[in-house]
């Protein structure tokens, strides 16, 4: 990995300590080109005109994400945040009465909410796999939920956006295959961050945001439905045009791909910027970049343990590049002065975000760095100073 290539890529990355990648990262020059050029064209020809001449440019979008994914082009559709795509996927399944849902304690607030709005109008039924003891998840609970429970649904966030916890969507996938259960996954932090490979994972639905670790635009994201999902039918409740043709007064026809989770007008400004984002990402590699991500990350680990009075709050047998901290007799506005004196950029975690997660560990809020492959040692060590003579 060329890192002083990728810094230079990273226009404005020396003049800060950015650790903020699980929130909004920095996004590589190019892709803020790319958007640049095709909104001076649509000022030029108009959106539609546009559309048609680049067509194929556009449809590099699945291309890319289907690369990062080792899924075809087919399978994928944009999304204009990893919430909007997740939404859609759930909104694909004829929910009734004491229908089940199986997901985890560590699932993102978005999927809860939407999950207890499904229980409050349909009557849905929402259970946990149990947490061991070192914060994975309890594989036996998970058989024997499905065993007493038949979900309809099994739901897992691979990594929450509160702690570095990485959960085994894979050994998860491994049951939901075998026992024909839908699974719903949640990469919105790992795509871009660490390899994420849908044939492994055997997912029906994965669902990612641009802006984070994958280094994309805001107002973008995607989904993954799979080829059991596009042949039973499954079709998300909001359709128009683009997902479907009104072939009948009473009738349509679905898009045979992924397409039929799209809509119509579509940023594609925002959309060429994500796409060049992972073009980006995929040429780096992603095997390299979380290589580099578990050097940074094991590094910060290091040193902010070492800190008097910092306690690090992620559990987990693998840790992702979420380091969640607190540091004892220091106040919430005492930390966030001393981090912005000296230009550290990061997300400040509560318990909002992570209610099941917080309640347990007894904490109210959590310092969140998210370091990336573009991020060095040396920072790693300075920021760790800081924090220390906070
Ligand atoms: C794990 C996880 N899932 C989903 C989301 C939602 O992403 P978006 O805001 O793009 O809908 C987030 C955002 O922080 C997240 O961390």
């Amino acid at each position: 990995m060329n890192i002083e290539k990728i810094r230079k890529d990273t226009r404005f990355c020396e003049d800060k300590l950015f650790l903020n990648s699980a929130g909004s990262s920095l996004v590589p020059a190019i892709v803020t080109q790319k958007m640049k050029e095709f909104l001076d064209a649509e000022e030029e020809i108009g959106g539609y005109k546009l559309v048609e001449t680049r067509i194929e440019e556009i449809k590099e979008f699945n291309i890319e994400i289907g690369k990062l994914l080792n899924a075809k082009a087919a399978n994928i559709s944009y999304a204009y945040s990893a919430t909007d795509a997740y939404s859609k996927a759930l909104s694909c399944i004829p929910w009734k009465a004491g229908d089940v849902i199986i997901t985890t304690n560590n699932d993102y607030t978005s999927n809860f909410l939407q999950f207890i709005n499904l229980e409050n109008r349909f009557g849905v039924v929402i259970k946990r796999i149990d947490s061991l003891e070192d914060g994975d998840l309890n594989i036996a609970h998970l058989e024997q939920l499905i065993l007493e429970k038949r979900p309809t649904l099994i739901a897992v966030t691979e990594i929450p956006t509160n702690s570095g916890l990485i959960q085994d969507i894979v050994a998860v996938g491994e049951i939901c295959a075998r026992e024909d259960i839908l699974y719903l996954v949640d990469a919105c932090q790992s795509v871009g961050q660490i390899p994420v490979d849908v044939q492994k994972i055997k997912c029906d639905f994965l669902t990612a945001t641009g802006r984070k670790f994958m280094r994309g635009p805001r107002g973008t994201g995607f989904l993954f439905a799979s080829d059991r999902i596009l042949e039973r039918g499954y079709s998300p409740l909001c359709l128009d045009g683009a997902g479907a043709e009104w072939t009948a007064h009473n009738k349509y026809k679905l898009q045979p791909t992924a397409q039929r989770f799209t809509l119509f007008e579509l940023p594609f400004a925002s959309l060429i910027g994500l796409k060049e984002a992972t073009r980006y990402a995929n040429e780096v590699g992603l095997e390299n970049i979380a290589a580099q991500n578990q050097k940074i990350g094991t590094q910060l680990r290091g040193n902010l343990s070492a800190i008097p009075g910092v306690q690090l709050h992620d559990k987990g047998d693998r840790l992702a590049s979420i380091i969640t901290f607190t540091k004892e007799g220091i106040s919430k506005e005492q930390m966030i002065a001393g981090l912005d004196d000296h230009r550290v950029f990061y997300s400040l975690s509560s318990r909002q975000h992570a209610v099941i997660d917080f309640e347990e560990k007894g904490l109210d809020w959590v310092i969140r760095f998210s370091p990336h492959y573009f991020n060095t040692l040396e920072e790693m060590d300075r920021v760790a100073e800081i924090v220390e003579r906070i």
